[in-house]
């Protein structure tokens, strides 16, 4: 991440982190639409915020037809993807961190990121940035705030509450171990 903010990203770079990214939402969002009515998902189920066409999108500007999903994929995203699919069955209200901690992210620090990206003189112009992209600075926020309110309206036992942050804190320990790979 220092590295994205400081400019130092190539093309190569980039692209793989935008396709580790890919299979990190391409687990997490089909898993969010399985459980679409869950009482606990359901307060955060927007489909303006979801990122993996984006992904695909942008990756596509930069490699034109010559990329596959599985290019550039570190273990620490093969063992992320896992992640999400055995809380999936297992107890999916835990996907609620992983959206928390992708999502608010995204809408978040992502503004700063796309700024820093667009302007990354590495990097071919325009630079896609369709994944940092959820319309204007007021859409943006809204997005954000509607994300805010629906976690805060979740009804959870402490013992749950508590499953979700510590599952939050795993989701930023993966992201870590994603970061050094890259
Ligand atoms: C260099 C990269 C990053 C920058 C500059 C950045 C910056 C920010 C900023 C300015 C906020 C808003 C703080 C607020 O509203 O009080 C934020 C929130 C957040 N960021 Fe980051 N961020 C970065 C990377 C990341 C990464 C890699 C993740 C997750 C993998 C992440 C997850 C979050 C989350 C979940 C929030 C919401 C926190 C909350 O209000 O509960 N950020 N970030």
């Amino acid at each position: 991440m220092r590295s994205l903010l400081r400019c130092e990203i190539d093309e190569t770079r980039y692209v793989a982190l935008l396709s580790n990214l890919l299979m990190i939402y391409s687990a997490l969002e089909p898993a969010l639409d399985r459980n679409a009515a869950h009482p606990v998902l359901s307060r955060i189920a927007h489909p303006a915020i979801r990122r993996a066409a984006a992904l695909r999108a942008d990756l596509s500007a930069l490699k034109g037809g010559d990329w596959r999903e599985s290019d550039a994929i570190v273990s620490a995203t093969v063992a992320y993807a896992k992640r999400i699919e055995a809380i999936d069955l297992a107890c999916p209200q835990l996907l609620l961190a992983h959206a928390y901690v992708r999502y608010l992210g995204d809408l978040s620090g992502g503004q700063v990121l796309k700024r820093v990206v667009s302007s990354n003189p590495m990097l071919k112009t325009p630079v896609p940035v369709a994944f940092y992209d959820f319309g204007d600075a007021t859409t943006t926020a809204s997005l954000a705030k509607t994300f805010r309110t629906g976690l805060a309206s979740v009804v959870l036992s402490p013992l749950d509450e508590d499953a979700v942050v510590a599952e939050a804190k795993l989701a930023f320990e993966l992201h870590i171990t994603l970061f050094n790979e890259l």
